[in-house]
């Protein structure tokens, strides 16, 4: 779906977190340091995002793969979930920071699925920065969580096959109550989308750097909206078109 932001500034914002193992490694530190520092950072940036009026930030924390590590880093990675967003709640609520989780959540420590729920309900009614926390997020799944769905409609005879369209399939997908992002963003050099909102970045700009995530910074978040602003989003239009329709 074709969505502009008013003065080429981002809505919505997708981060992919990455580099915290590698900004410790090369410290000397455990990749827990990383982690560690990475919260701060993000932090850091839900402030900026707070006090630039952003709609919204969604941030991948741990991906439908993540699993894959061994296994004393993901214990690791709950416990800093947990105790992060049972610290950092109630400062967020005040700043009227709306947290939501996207993924599949059923697959986390009970301790941890507390702590979301409660951030869920305490937050769910704040009308400030739309947080989304990608947790145990794979696009994939997303899109077949959709698919599975639109299929029992269908199955118990709600809506017809040829009824299904690109806006319902949307509809039924994470972050359907968002504008599509408009700026992605990949800290830690790697340049690739690594499963995540695969159908919803159809459009969105990308801005890949090769800062690793704690070294990120409003300072370099800034940076990437100047980049965007820049931008000329054409959604398949040409650029002469868009001159005489004055946006460009
Ligand atoms: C991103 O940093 C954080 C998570 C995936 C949870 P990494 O842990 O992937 O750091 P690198 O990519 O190994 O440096
Ligand atoms: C992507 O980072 C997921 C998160 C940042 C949570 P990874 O470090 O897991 O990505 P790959 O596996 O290197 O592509
Ligand atoms: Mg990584």
């Amino acid at each position: 779906m074709e969505q502009e932001s008013p003065k080429n500034k981002p809505r919505h914002i997708a981060i992919i977190m990455d580099g915290n193992g590698r900004w410790a490694n090369r410290r000397g530190l455990p990749r827990a340091a990383g982690h560690k520092a990475g919260i701060k950072t993000l932090r850091k940036i839900v402030e900026f995002c707070v006090a630039e009026s952003i709609m919204a930030l969604t941030v991948y924390a741990f991906s439908s793969e993540n699993w894959r590590r061994p296994r004393r880093e993901v214990g690791l990675l709950m416990e800093l979930f947990i105790t992060a967003l049972n610290e950092q709640v109630d400062e967020l609520h005040r700043h009227q920071v709306n947290i939501q989780f996207i993924g599949d959540l059923s697959r986390f420590p009970h301790k941890l699925q507390d702590s979301i729920e409660s951030a869920r309900s305490l937050t769910g009614g704040n009308t400030g920065l739309n947080l989304r926390i990608a947790a145990n997020y794979g696009g994939r799944w997303d899109i077949t969580v959709a698919f599975k769905t639109l299929l029992a409609r269908i199955s118990r005879g709600e809506i017809d096959v040829d009824q299904v369209d690109e806006e319902m399939i949307r509809e039924n997908l994470a972050l359907a109550d968002l504008p599509e992002p408009d700026l992605f963003i990949r800290t830690g050099g790697d340049q690739r989308i690594s499963n995540y909102l695969l159908w919803q970045l159809a459009y969105t700009e990308m801005y890949f750097t090769d800062v690793y995530w704690p070294d990120f910074s409003p300072e370099k978040l800034a940076e990437a909206c100047d980049w965007f602003e820049g931008r000329q989003r054409r959604f398949g239009r040409t650029s002469a078109q868009l001159k005489r329709a004055g946006r460009a």
